[in-house]
């Protein structure tokens, strides 16, 4: 006998798409939350700079907001989706003030604002510091757990979406007890993040595997811009240190970081005269790939030595005392840094409400393509984005709400193996390709080569239908990564993340 579970909504993913979505649902509809792992392991619980929002609604600043992104995003943005970003900041940063989030404010009560790379103006809120993913989390949590219309499921991971004529129906769960579930939805929203997990070295936890990406792949919906992974230029470098990278936020420079090549040369002015520190992050993470070949070295330096300890204490907290515990006094010592996988700026192609190519399911968050990003992210629009569609697909479901009722479904009959195997072998070899390979500058012969590889762990695992996390997280690695490749493969010209040496 299968289990079975109904809810009006299924959410998956406990970052800020996911919880933010689910409070500004109506409390009247029920809301089945999953997320693979323990709730607090999320990336938006790591985002350290903050979030760009024009919080007074000023013409000429959004304007300004809008411009600074499509010129992150070499002017590939979706143009109708980047207007949205921009203009229902504000809303929405309402929404989360009113969900009980506090943001860091001046001794006058107005919102504190910094700056970072491609920004024009100083519009990035924070929240503790260098902190705000994890206080603004904690706030949402805080909230969810009056929620009574949610329940929060964690340790669940949804492996396959339940789908009929291109319309979604629900999910396959894999529950706490290692049983297969069947939840029906009249609505089902991916927020599952990004795909950090792929790559040797990234800002993300190694949970990132791209599962709702692979898996809306699996039930042949649209994703596009794959090939637009998107590197911060400097993550905490520590000798021979591989997995999950302490990130140095890109506010660092905001503040006056300034960027020294192994020798002790500032170097950004070869690369961008005019914004040097502040420019893009593609930009800085090329230009620093560049000096690190240069000068036969595999990391630089960032230097904010010329502020005063006060201020660095008190501005980063979180950096000041994770570099001090790793021997470094950013006060006094240049920080050593190195281009990490920080985001993916495609994925599951949405329009600006959400909708992704199959009825009733929605794709918000970093799994998300909704084309606001273009080939690059500006700094800081990451959690905008997650709260501005997030909005947008719960305003819509509420609107909706009269019309749903019960899914009849005839549920599939999946044949599982049950096997222990952790498919250790070919995680390791999927970064390592994906790190060698498919970085930062890319060339034909080197996607081929990654693609003749990955192909073969494909083939394999497609054979086998193991009913694990193990199994499930390993063949969406090798699925996003596949996708990623191809999508490479496909743009011959550079653009934005995408650098082809060739
Ligand atoms: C950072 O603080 O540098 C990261 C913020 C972001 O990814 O937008």
């Amino acid at each position: 006998m299968k289990e079975i579970k109904q809810f009006d909504v299924i959410i998956l993913g406990g970052g800020l798409a996911g919880i933010y979505t689910a409070l500004t649902i109506s409390s009247s509809l029920h809301v089945g939350l999953f997320v693979k792992d323990a709730i607090e392991r999320g990336s938006s619980n790591l985002a350290q700079g903050g979030i760009a929002a024009e919080v007074i609604w000023d013409e000429n600043k959004i304007e300004e907001h809008y411009e600074d992104t499509l010129r992150a995003g070499s002017y590939i943005n979706d143009k109708e989706a980047t207007h949205v970003l921009v203009e229902e900041a504000g809303k929405n940063i309402e929404r989360l003030l009113s969900l009980g989030v506090e943001f860091d404010k001046n001794a006058d009560g107005t919102l504190v604002t910094t700056l970072e790379g491609g920004h024009r103006s100083r519009r990035i809120l924070h929240a503790g510091g260098d902190d705000t993913g994890a206080h603004i989390m904690q706030n949402l949590r805080d909230a969810l757990a009056q929620r009574k219309n949610i329940d929060v499921y964690e340790d669940e991971m949804a492996i396959e979406i339940l789908h009929n004529n291109n319309k979604a129906l629900g999910v396959i769960v894999i529950n706490q007890q290692n049983e297969e579930v069947y939840v029906l939805g009249n609505k089902i929203v991916l927020a599952t993040g990004g795909i950090g997990g792929i790559y040797k070295k990234s800002t993300n936890e190694k949970i990132a595997c791209g599962d709702g990406i692979a898996m809306a792949h699996r039930a042949g919906v649209r994703i596009k811009n794959m090939e637009f992974v998107q590197f911060h230029p400097t993550g905490f470098y520590i000798e021979d240190q591989i997995g999950k990278t302490f990130l140095i936020s890109e506010a660092v420079r905001g503040e006056g970081g300034i960027l020294k090549n192994i020798e002790g040369v500032r170097f950004m002015e070869k690369y961008d005269k005019e914004r040097m520190e502040l420019a893009p992050r593609d930009v800085v993470s090329q230009a620093i790939h560049r000096e690190m070949f240069d000068t036969w070295s595999d990391h630089v330096y960032l230097d904010i030595t010329h502020k005063s300890k006060d201020y660095l204490v008190k501005r980063f907290p979180t950096i000041y005392q994770h570099c001090l515990d790793n021997g470094i006094d950013i006060s006094k010592d240049y920080i050593p840094v190195a281009p990490v996988e920080h985001f993916l700026c495609g994925g599951i192609d949405t329009d600006v409400c959400g909708h992704t190519s199959m009825e009733n399911l929605y794709a918000i968050g970093e799994c998300a393509n909704t084309g606001v990003h273009g080939a690059n992210r500006l700094a800081s629009n990451s959690l905008l984005e997650c709260i501005v569609f997030g909005g947008r697909v719960a305003d819509e479901i509420n609107q909706q709400k009269d019309t749903f009722g019960k899914i009849d479904v005839v549920l599939p009959d999946m044949v599982f193996t049950h096997k222990k195997y952790n498919f250790k072998d070919i995680r390791v070899e999927i970064r390592d390709v994906m790190s060698k390979y498919v970085f930062i500058v890319r060339k034909e012969e080197d996607l081929l080569l990654a693609k003749k590889l990955l192909t073969k762990h494909y083939n394999n695992l497609k054979k086998i239908n193991v009913f694990s996390r193990y199994y499930y997280e390993t063949i969406n690695m090798v699925t996003v990564a596949l996708l990623i490749i191809e999508q490479a493969l496909a743009r011959k010209e550079s653009v934005g993340c995408h650098f082809r040496l060739d």
